[in-house]
């Protein structure tokens, strides 16, 4: 593997080996290698640690390094789109990129388009994968472990993505995990159905850090992302609301374990402390150390990419596509069937979902120039009680209308119809990747039209039945009938 784009590309082999190197580094120095390249920082949004920890590895290891830190100065300010930006990078011979975008899959689009090597230094607020790497590498380090602790995550849930990446890769260690946050920070339930799903694992939630911080082993603490809430009075009066909300304090810290760790991705706000200064000085923090690591973190990121230590997470997709579920034919003539619809040729959808026989019309596109439409609502059904019945006339489905179909309708089966018989009756499946059908319904992502960056629309089907399905880039699923309302725009 020679991009880092998402923890959830990563298998805890490759966290571990990535944690061992770290340590290593941070312990023998970092060594020069021989095998320099040329390594782009593209840094569209603010950092300080990330960048600079970053190019100091790049530099320690003996690479060369050039790029932008904010678009102040460069061609993005004329509305230049992310593509063109990334191709002149890798047209002027750079080998690996490394880049922070407000925009969530970013850094999945640029892998895409550039034969370079990515690493995600931050896509909006969806994920910061380094980062979490350095805290897994902090707590394995001041821990010795990283299964068998309580961790508690607190302040903006919400718009951080330190915390989300965060989560992601504490599916792979069985620890506990405790979310505080004001309610309208919270973690998002499908990042939290994400975690469990893979662990099996609860989650503690509460919007007071008093019930649960004496349970704590490690306190992880945010700050609150001003600059990702909604523009102008909407975002002033949902950060009025939160602003201040909690302070780590050592009034506070008396209730703590002894050996609490405390970490904070950093920067943290100075006109609202989330962490007193005055904590500082506790063996308790963490923050400053674990910022230290992330130059030696980093720098085995861009070893072990470079020289393709990582095994990575290969995507199982299935080629041998099962795109039609056979069904036998019963009656053949159908003949109560053809008295009501009377099809001779064409297209018979059966048991759709009741009142969903208009909107599954509307949404195949098909149209009364193509021939007579009929849509028969709550016919009654043995299996289904009611059920609404599709008769296209001349008229056999292209592929997309196929899977158009099967996402909106789980149940519905079609008849082809040649000659007054039934010549095929199936369910139509799904392929393992819907290109361009569906519309990312999550407003930061780069899919989105309104971002115009180009990025063609793309999910996996993760489950058929109940259907969920997930963006390529910002990785939000979607289940039927988020899809469904999705399709009627
Ligand atoms: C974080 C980020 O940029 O997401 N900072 C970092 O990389 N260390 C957290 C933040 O900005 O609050």
């Amino acid at each position: 593997m020679k991009n880092l784009i998402s923890i959830k590309d990563l298998l805890r082999d490759d966290i571990e080996l990535l944690i061992k190197e770290s340590l290593r580094m941070k312990e023998k120095g970092i060594k020069r290698t021989n095998n320099n390249v040329n390594i782009a920082s593209l840094f569209f949004e603010n950092s300080t640690r990330t960048r600079v920890s970053f190019e100091t590895a790049a530099q320690d290891l003996g690479h060369y390094i050039n790029g932008f830190s904010g678009t102040e100065g460069t061609s993005v300010k004329k509305g230049e789109p992310l593509l063109d930006t990334l191709k002149m990078f890798e047209g002027y011979g750079y080998q690996l990129i490394h880049m922070r975008h407000g925009l969530e899959g970013s850094s999945r689009y640029a892998l895409d388009n550039c034969n370079c090597s990515i690493v995600n230094g931050g896509d909006g607020a969806n994920s910061h994968p380094t980062q979490t790497l350095i805290d897994l590498m902090t707590i394995k380090s001041r821990k010795g472990k990283l299964e068998n602790l309580n961790i508690g995550l607190i302040g903006d849930l919400k718009y951080g993505r330190t915390v989300h990446s965060l989560l992601r890769a504490m599916g792979f260690f069985d620890s506990k995990i405790f979310l505080v946050s004001p309610e309208s920070l919270a973690m998002s339930k499908w990042r939290q159905e994400d975690y469990k799903t893979k662990t099996g694992n609860e989650i503690t939630i509460s919007d007071n850090l008093n019930e649960v911080l004496k349970e704590l082993d490690v306190l992880y603490v945010t700050r609150i992302q001003r600059e990702r809430f909604p523009e102008g009075l909407e975002g002033d009066i949902e950060y009025r609301k939160v602003s201040g909300s909690y302070n780590i304090n050592l009034e506070l810290l008396q209730q703590a374990k002894q050996d609490l760790l405390i970490l904070h991705p950093l920067p943290r706000y100075k006109l609202n402390m989330e962490i007193s200064m005055d904590v500082n000085k506790l063996n308790q923090c963490g923050y400053y150390d674990q910022a230290a690591n992330g130059k030696f973190m980093r720098a085995a990121i861009i070893e072990c990419l470079l020289n393709e230590r990582l095994g990575g997470v290969t995507r199982e997709l299935n080629n041998n596509l099962q795109l039609w579920d056979e069904l036998p034919i019963k009656n053949g003539s159908k003949k109560g069937q053809r008295m009501i619809y009377r099809l001779d040729n064409g297209t018979l959808i059966d048991h759709i979902e009741h009142n969903r026989g208009d909107l599954v019309k509307s949404l195949l596109g098909v149209n009364s120039y193509d021939g007579p439409i009929l849509v028969a609502n709550g016919i009654r059904s043995k299996r289904y009680g009611r059920k609404d019945v599709l008769a296209i006339h001349d008229v056999s489905l292209s592929p997309e209308q196929s899977y158009m179909l099967s996402l909106i309708s789980e149940q519905a089966t079609v008849n082809i119809i040649k000659n007054k018989r039934v010549v095929r009756k199936g369910k139509v499946g799904l392929p393992d990747v819907i290109d361009n059908l569906v519309q990312c319904q999550n407003m930061k992502c780069i899919s989105r039209p309104e971002h115009y960056e180009f990025a063609q629309n793309k999910f996996y089907v993760e489950r058929k039945g109940p259907l969920k399905i997930r963006c390529h880039y910002c990785e939000q699923p979607m289940n039927r009938e988020e899809v469904t309302k999705a399709l009627m725009g």
